[in-house]
């Protein structure tokens, strides 16, 4: 199977990074606490620090005077412990001074009103002003720490995210959109359909930026607004970055994604596909909500799996958990504390589906402003007694065992598509059930069916290569292009099995429908016409017959006029009772299927097992474990490092087919095990074995 990846992995640590946001600049008048960070620092088996994310004010604590003082010590004294640096750019908040000098540099909402100086992440991406200034100092960063030996990596700026609607971003926008339409106006009146509602432009100066005191259900232009959103994201990070390719160009740059929380689903707001092109290292802040009253402690962990298959397969390379809690955040409606066993289960998840780190937020709690209740490595009694220090310690010793693991990826048969501007065009359209699309959710159930099996999955963008899977799963692709279509019938034709759902194919890139019934190359693909579908009220259900068994159904239910497939379930009640809901067809080298409606886990179980079993896709190892237990592997070309997490409050027995040698106790595992709630074993099997 390997390789199908080189290791591409940029940091050139051979070693776990274990540490997270280092913010001295809160303490610089208490030398004893930065002694003290240090000692703790060696006791808690951390070795990489994110120094400066907020430390503009105390860099520069007025303009043009520099204060590097306090930071050279820092790396002096991390270096002296052998740690390394993450060194920020200070772009995420600034200092007052800047704000009050260049006001260009406040960000308009889309209301059209100006904010006032404070809390962060909200700069003007277009302002030249602040484009300078984070240029400037970047620029004197680079120049003084480039050559330090304890440089790591750069992490620029914090959780990029907003947009402004300032006079600069509506000209840059402008001029975006006369790019994309070539200076030609009538084909952007066409592509947002401009005749709706008489909003056919006959002048550029005429357009603006969604609002809600204005327009905001074009839809064409609310697409393009976040496309633009993004590359204006993209471009002010590729401003900062200039004086850093240019001076340090060795040294490896990331910036941290997010995810939305609740669900733990993938930021919404920025193209993550495109950005990760323009980094060197995915890294991102990942804050799951363990021990929530609304699922399971496996359902979580499940949807933990999508999102970082997700993150890892931007760049199929390993990634970086940049944030994480080693107890509660502050932010949750209720901010439980990781149980005990948690902090390891988790950390050791993060680095089961690819993060080479486990760093967090942040290494000692502040003591006032609104982050002093969230957990930290150091809490407010400076103690390394406290049970979450001595956690964060254990996990440390435990990465230090699983340096071997460093740089290693996985490889997967099965992929699932996922795909940002799908998403927004999907909650944008005045459509189907308001609150029911659930685009990302709806991917995490498919998903399960997987992880349930230990079966591993990339989760790809549609721009990347399809032909190294065995199985492509397509789930609610509502806006695709010709030119997507045309690479899933190649896929398929070339002998790929793909699956499609319910609401795919039905606008295009611009958001307009397509015409004359679904596209012909997804009739001919699917062998089906698909007429309509019907929305389902919330208590609504209604159920599929596949292979003998029933299966509930709820939301959405699509008639589909057949014509060339195969039908592999029918619907069973209401005025589309005994029709067709579910296809398949043999295509070219391939098959395809249809699943005409949003189906209960179950089926989602016996129809990819089925497929599994088909196609012969085989899970990442043969440990056998009852539900709640996931495996995931890790591999290079001589060894598969399998880790065996038990997401459960039971203890669980987990049964080894082969001999292999656990990491940390270095044991020789072989036949039954038992594990502990939350209980997390990490082997090695060589593969000649
Ligand atoms: C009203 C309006 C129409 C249309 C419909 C939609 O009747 O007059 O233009 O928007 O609602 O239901
Ligand atoms: C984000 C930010 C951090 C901090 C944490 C709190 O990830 O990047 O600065 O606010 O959230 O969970």
């Amino acid at each position: 199977m390997m390789p199908k990846h080189e290791k591409t992995y940029l940091t050139k640590a051979n070693f776990m990074l274990h540490g997270g946001d280092y913010n001295p600049d809160q303490w610089l008048d208490q030398p004893d606490i930065l002694a003290d960070d240090i000692k703790l620092m060696r006791l808690s088996h951390t070795n990489t620090f994110s120094v400066g994310i907020f430390a503009w004010s105390a860099l520069e604590p007025e303009e043009g005077v520099y204060q590097f003082e306090w930071l050279d010590e820092i790396f002096a004294n991390i270096h002296g412990i052998g740690g390394r640096i993450i060194l920020a750019t200070p772009s995420g908040a600034r200092p007052a001074w800047l704000s009050q000098k260049y006001p260009e540099v406040l960000r308009v909402d889309a209301s059209r009103v100006k904010q006032l100086h404070g809390m962060r992440h909200n700069h003007c991406f277009t302002s030249e002003a602040y484009r300078e200034k984070t240029e400037q100092i970047n620029r004197l960063l680079a120049e003084r720490y480039g050559d330090h030996p304890a440089l790591l990596m750069w992490h620029i700026s914090n959780e990029y995210g907003g947009e402004c609607h300032c006079d600069k971003c509506q000209s840059a926008f402008k001029k975006w959109l006369k790019n994309k339409y070539n200076d030609d106006l009538k084909a952007l009146n066409d592509a947002w359909w401009g005749p709706f509602w008489s909003h056919t432009f006959n002048d550029w100066s005429q357009i603006e930026s969604p609002s809600p005191i204005g327009e905001n259900m074009v839809h064409g232009l609310n697409l393009d607004w976040r496309r633009f959103v993004t590359d204006q994201t993209i471009s002010f990070y590729e401003n900062e970055i200039v004086p850093l390719r240019e001076l340090t160009p060795e040294i490896p740059i990331t910036t941290n994604f997010m995810a939305d929380t609740h669900d733990l689903i993938p930021f919404q707001s920025l193209d993550y596909s495109k950005f990760a092109k323009h980094l060197d290292v995915i890294s991102w802040d990942a804050y799951p909500a363990w021990h929530n009253d609304w699922e399971t402690t496996a359902d979580l962990a499940s949807k933990v799996g999508f999102i970082n298959d997700l993150y890892r397969s931007l760049k199929q390379q390993p990634f970086l958990l940049m944030e994480s809690t080693p107890s509660g955040v502050n932010w949750h409606d209720v901010n439980k504390a990781k149980r005990p066993g948690m902090h390891l289960l988790s950390s050791m998840q993060m680095l089961a589906h690819g993060s080479d780190s486990v760093l967090y937020f942040q290494w000692r709690k502040s003591r006032g402003s609104s982050e002093k209740f969230h957990g930290a490595v150091v809490d407010h009694d400076n103690s390394s007694e406290n049970r979450v220090f001595k956690e964060v310690a254990k996990v440390g010793e435990t990465l230090e065992k699983l340096s071997a693991v460093v740089g290693t990826n996985r490889t997967s048969d099965v992929a699932i598509l996922y795909d940002w501007e799908n998403n927004w065009a999907l909650n944008d359209a005045q459509g189907y059930g308001m609150q029911s699309k659930r685009y990302p959710q709806t991917l995490q159930e498919h998903y399960r069916a997987f992880w349930d099996k230990d079966i591993p999955v990339d989760v790809i963008t549609k721009e990347q290569d399809f032909s190294s899977y065995k199985l492509l799963v397509v789930p609610m692709l509502y806006l695709v292009s010709e030119e997507t279509i045309g690479r899933l019938k190649e896929f398929v034709a070339n002998g790929g099995t793909l699956v499609m759902t319910y609401i795919s194919g039905i606008v295009n890139e611009y958001d307009l429908t397509y015409l004359g019934g679904w596209h012909k190359d997804l009739q001919e693909l699917f062998g089906i016409n698909p007429q309509e579908t019907d929305t389902l009220y919330p208590k609504d259900r209604n159920a599929v017959l596949y292979g003998n068994k029933t299966y509930e159904l709820k939301d959405y239910a699509t008639v589909l006029d057949v014509h060339s497939a195969v039908v592999e379930g029918q619907y069973q009640t209401d005025f589309y009772a005994d029709t067709p809901a579910l296809t398949s067809k043999q295509y070219g080298e391939g098959k395809s299927y249809y699943i005409g409606a949003r189906l209960e886990a179950d089926f989602h179980q016996d129809f990819y097992g089925k497929l599994i079993e088909e196609l012969a896709i085989e899970p990442a190892h043969s440990v056998k474990h009852s539900e709640g237990v996931s495996i995931q592997v890790r591999e290079d070309q001589e060894n598969e490092y399998v880790f065996v997490m038990n997401f459960t409050e039971q203890q669980q027995t987990v049964s080894f087919g082969a001999t292999v040698k656990d990491l940390v106790t270095e044991e020789e595992l072989t036949g039954d095990l038992t594990l502990e709630k939350y209980e997390v074993r990490i082997v090695a099997k060589a593969k000649n074995d």
